[in-house]
């Protein structure tokens, strides 16, 4: 076990954990902090997604080792007055919400990224799997900000 200080959510937390563990499981399990989810544990279903350093990552690819001195942020730092949150609520865009918090991690970063070129370029960006089929409703979703022309950082 090595004792690590990370930056998560604007604040500095200390946390101990083997070197390799995955930053989803220090989230989860030592920090307590279970909205991002474990779906394929290999990079392809991106419900773990959050942030680190402004971009989307897949945190279960990501060992703790390599995060000090990195800003974290998970979607537990957004409310619902976030913008991409609140879009989310008026286009009812949850069904089963297992994937969702990853989810709006990966269109808070593309919006910031790609949400000047439109909603195509947006929408092709992202690659988080939903089971539940709510790709119309994040479009319709992902169309209402990028017409708001929010402000380039979202996060
Ligand atoms: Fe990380 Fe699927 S659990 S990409």
């Amino acid at each position: 076990m090595t004792r690590y200080r990370l930056q998560v959510n604007g604040r500095m937390v200390e946390v101990e954990a083997d070197p390799a563990m995955p930053l989803l499981f220090v989230l989860r399990d030592r920090l307590g902090l279970r909205g991002a989810k474990y779906g394929c544990g290999a990079g392809l279903c991106g419900a773990c997604t959050v942030h680190v350093d402004g971009r989307a990552e897949r945190s279960c690819l990501l060992p703790v080792d390599g995060l000090v001195g990195r800003e974290i942020r998970t979607i537990e730092s957004l409310d619902q007055t976030h913008p991409v949150v609140a879009a989310w609520i008026r286009e009812g865009v949850a069904q089963c919400g297992y994937c969702q918090p990853g989810l709006v991690m990966a269109v808070t970063a593309a919006i910031e990224e790609h949400g000047a070129r439109g909603v195509d370029a947006v929408m092709d960006s992202l690659t988080n799997i939903c089971r539940c089929g709510t790709a119309p409703a994040v479009r319709r979703a992902v169309a209402s900000l990028v017409a708001a022309r929010l402000p380039s950082r979202l996060a």
